[in-house]
């Protein structure tokens, strides 16, 4: 099942043979240095799998993300259901995630697909907001965050880690988008403005 096309990119369901270059992604301790803080285990990547394995609908999900030219798996990048805490997933908003292999970072596939899957979820999933959460130094992931236009809504302390959490508004829905207001040297001061 394809969920989205860029030019580059194809996002699909997850598929079995999906598993193997996925739990070699998550060994790599470059992938994982702001996300998670180590690689996985072995066990807790495919944990991990099954999970994304489960979407079934085009709707919210981290897809296999492929290179159309030549089907290879080079990550997961996808809109996903955006949980209260310890409820449900709130109606109408998404959370962000996007992750390639470090082989093909710098090409500008990160910002192409982060650029596609929230296009899409506002056009064709009509939601009303997406959300992304991200540590602070994870300087390139900030940088494609504000391209898109992702604005701070609150920081969070977590030991010596810092992390941002965005939000970006559907600009065809009143209240519109506004500029981020990150620092992208990861230094952890908001705008009064823009803190809650
Ligand atoms: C985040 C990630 C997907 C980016 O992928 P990518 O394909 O390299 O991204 P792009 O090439 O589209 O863009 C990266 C941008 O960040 C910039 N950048 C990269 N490293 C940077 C740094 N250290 N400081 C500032 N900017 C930086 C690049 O110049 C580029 O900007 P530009 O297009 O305006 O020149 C990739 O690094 C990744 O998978 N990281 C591990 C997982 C992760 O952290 N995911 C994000 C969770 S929120």
């Amino acid at each position: 099942m394809i969920v989205l096309e860029t030019e580059r990119l194809r996002f699909r369901r997850h598929e079995p043979e999906d598993l193997e270059p996925f739990c070699r992604l998550q060994k790599d301790p470059r992938l994982r240095r702001y996300v998670g803080g180590q690689p996985r285990t072995p066990e807790d990547a495919r944990r991990r799998f099954r999970q994304m394995s489960r979407a079934r609908s085009r709707r919210l999900g981290l897809w296999a993300t492929v290179l159309k030219e030549d089907g290879r798996y080079i990550g997961y990048c996808g809109v996903y259901p955006h949980f209260r805490p310890g409820g449900p997933p709130r109606g109408r908003e998404g959370a962000l995630g996007f992750t390639l292999a470090p082989d093909f970072w710098g090409r500008g596939l990160g910002t192409e697909a982060a650029r596609g899957l929230v296009d899409d979820a506002f056009a064709r999933l009509r939601l009303s907001r997406i959300v992304a959460s991200v540590d602070a130094r994870n300087a390139a992931s900030v940088h494609i965050l504000e391209k898109l236009g992702f604005r701070l809504r609150r920081l969070e302390r977590l030991g010596r880690r810092c992390l941002y959490h965005l939000e970006l508004r559907n600009p065809s829905e009143p209240g519109g988008p506004e500029k981020t207001r990150v620092d992208p040297d990861g230094v952890c001061s908001v705008p009064a403005k823009t803190a809650t």
